[in-house]
């Protein structure tokens, strides 16, 4: 297990699983590891009548997870949507392992995904050699969701060309892939269900039916309400990460603060104090992008500094995050940089480091 750069959630968290499995005493749908209740406590932690402690997968809404939850325990597929780094993939993740006990069976979607991946395929050397068996053929993730009575996941739903998309149509209306060169079909056991992401700003990629629209429904997922909820995420994903990567456990507190709130400011147009207007960049400045301007700060801190994490190890990170494109952005991060990153109290290292890189 020490060897694994990144065990499944399942894995990971199998000690919180087996917990909330042995004290969950609520009706589990069929197919079901856990209780819809037992899920939600897993992905917005609690703590157990016998002390274990079920730490908080997701930061946010708990009313938003009930209802993700509850659509799974439905006929109805679930689609999470979102801006990038809002936790979309995390959350499906997360609800596989607890209702399902694995959350490998993955599609993950691009321009090039094809229909094998969603219904079947062929082991080309066995078909040749014994034509069309059950042997020779190859299952998706989503067949043997079906067949196993588990959750299969869909990454990046809207970036899978739209005669592809339609594949699921049929699997999710009719809980049935046919297979017309055995002269059989797969009926889905119970505990099968679809959770898909898909991002926000890449709708108009290519457009969910209508069709398959009406099949799912949608959860967004928000961007973090306030600044003090995503220091807390931050922090939470920072240390987890830097456990894993071997990173010298250091006070990030005061860099996590202030990476949040320059993609806070920036991303919302305004300064915190609500007195000076910003231009915002074209990049998205998620969560996600933070966090790993922090973990590279932490590397940076560990090998070429004195081990703390200071303004110069996330100067670097926080620049290339915000400057994508090199005209527009730059403007406006040379404009933030000068009216008010300079003049703000505390922030004159940054202010130094950041001219430095920029
Ligand atoms: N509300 C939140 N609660 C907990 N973790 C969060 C939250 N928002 C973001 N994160 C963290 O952000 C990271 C990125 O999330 P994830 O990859 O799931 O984003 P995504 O929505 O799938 O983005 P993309 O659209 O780019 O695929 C994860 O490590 C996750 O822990
Ligand atoms: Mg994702």
């Amino acid at each position: 297990m020490t060897d694994i750069l990144r065990p499944h959630a399942e894995q990971a968290y199998a000690d919180e699983l087996a917990a909330l499995a042995g004290a969950d005493d609520r009706e589990r749908p069929a197919g079901w590891r856990l209780s819809p209740w037992a899920v939600v406590d897993y992905l917005m932690g609690t703590e157990l009548a016998d002390g274990t402690v079920i730490t908080p997968k997701y930061v946010g809404s708990r009313r938003l997870m009930e209802i993700a939850v509850a659509t799974l325990a439905t006929d109805r597929a679930l689609l999470l949507l979102g801006v990038p780094g809002t936790a979309k993939s995390w959350v499906s993740e997360h609800l596989a392992a607890a209702i399902s006990g694995d959350s490998t069976l993955l599609v993950q979607g691009t321009a090039g995904t094809a229909e094998e991946a969603i219904r079947y395929g062929w082991n080309y050397a066995r078909l040749l050699a014994e034509g069309p068996t059950e042997q020779a053929m190859v299952a998706s993730p989503i067949m043997t969701g079906m067949r196993e009575g588990r959750l299969a996941r869909v990454e990046e739903l809207t970036r899978i060309p739209s005669d592809v998309q339609d594949a699921l149509i049929t699997v999710l209306s009719e809980k049935t892939l046919p297979v017309p060169e055995l002269g059989t079909e797969v009926q889905a056991v119970q505990g099968f269900n679809v959770i898909a992401t898909a991002n926000d700003r890449d709708r108009g990629v290519n457009e969910l039916s209508s069709a398959l629209r009406r099949r799912f429904n949608t959860v967004v997922l928000p961007l973090p309400s306030d600044a003090e909820s995503e220091v807390g995420i931050v922090a939470r994903r920072v240390t987890d990460l830097g456990r894993t990567l071997d990173l010298p456990q250091t006070d990030a507190s005061e860099e996590i603060a202030r990476v949040v709130t320059v993609f806070r400011e920036l991303r919302g147009g305004l300064t915190e104090d609500g007195r000076t207007s910003l231009k915002v960049p074209s990049g998205g400045l998620s969560t996600a992008e933070a966090i790993s301007v922090i973990t590279n700060g932490l590397a940076l801190a560990a090998h070429f500094g004195d081990g703390r994490l200071g303004p110069a190890d996330v100067a670097g990170g926080i620049v290339g995050a915000v400057i994508k494109d090199p005209v527009a952005d730059a403007v406006a991060w040379s404009e933030y940089l000068e009216t008010v990153v300079r003049d703000r109290q505390g922030w004159k290292d940054f202010y130094w480091a950041c001219r430095e890189v920029g």
